[in-house]
């Protein structure tokens, strides 16, 4: 229940900053990032293709709100150069959404949002996913939000992130099973096809937790 509660008071105090998430989607993975710190699973916080920062700003919310901010990194990636090209695991009869170079935003405008809101900025790193080098990642995870839309690039974040991730850690990722980016379950299916995993989704979110 208390879980609950912060998060709905984070949600009803700040606004949403861009259409690239849904409310409902974002407390989905804020509860799941909420229960990680509650029980203190060992670890940083991370996102893959932050964007502007809608779900970075609250990610540092709800730390702040845990007093777990000094203890406990957060790290945002992205291009900053907008979304890769589509490969053919991204090809949907729903029609064409989405393409490379589309959601470019920089580095600045990012870190400007934290600046605004008077926020820690995470550690922000830009880069293809694929091209990132172990020193630029945490040694462990504790959870981790994914949101790349692409095959690939859930596929790299997936590849970065799972050996890192502590057990008990979760793993969110967005978009799942929508129509319009089915690479996004397809990654998620051939990631984890020879691995044990509980997953389920809500909201369009896959929740997927180590144990
Ligand atoms: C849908 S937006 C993310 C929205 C953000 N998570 C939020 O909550 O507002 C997708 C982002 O992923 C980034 N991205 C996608 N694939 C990437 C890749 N392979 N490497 C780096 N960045 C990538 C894009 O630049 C874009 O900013």
């Amino acid at each position: 229940m208390k879980q609950a509660i912060i998060v709905d008071q984070l949600l009803s105090q700040h606004p949403i900053i861009s259409d690239q998430i849904s409310k409902s989607a974002l407390a989905a993975v804020l509860q799941q990032l909420d229960k990680v710190l509650t029980q203190d699973v060992a670890g940083a916080v991370v996102e893959f293709g932050c964007y502007i920062g809608t779900t970075s700003l609250f990610m540092r919310r709800l730390l702040d709100a845990h007093q777990q901010s000094d203890r406990r990194q957060l790290f945002a990636y992205d291009s900053f150069r907008g979304l890769p090209d589509k490969t053919t695991a991204d090809s949907s009869g729903a029609g064409e959404q989405f393409k490379g170079g589309e959601l470019s935003v920089s580095k600045k405008q990012f870190l400007q949002e934290f600046h605004k809101a008077n926020l820690t900025a995470p550690v922000t790193v830009k880069g293809w996913f694929k091209e990132l080098s172990p020193n630029q990642l945490p040694t462990t995870v504790a959870f981790a939000f994914l949101d790349g839309d692409f095959y690939e690039s859930i596929i790299d974040s997936l590849r970065l992130v799972w050996p890192r991730l502590t057990t008990g850690g979760v793993i969110t990722i967005d978009d799942y099973q929508k129509e319009a980016l089915p690479g996004v379950e397809r990654a998620v299916r051939d990631f984890f096809q020879d691995k044990t995993i509980q997953l389920h989704h809500e909201q369009h979110i896959a929740i997927i937790t180590k144990s």
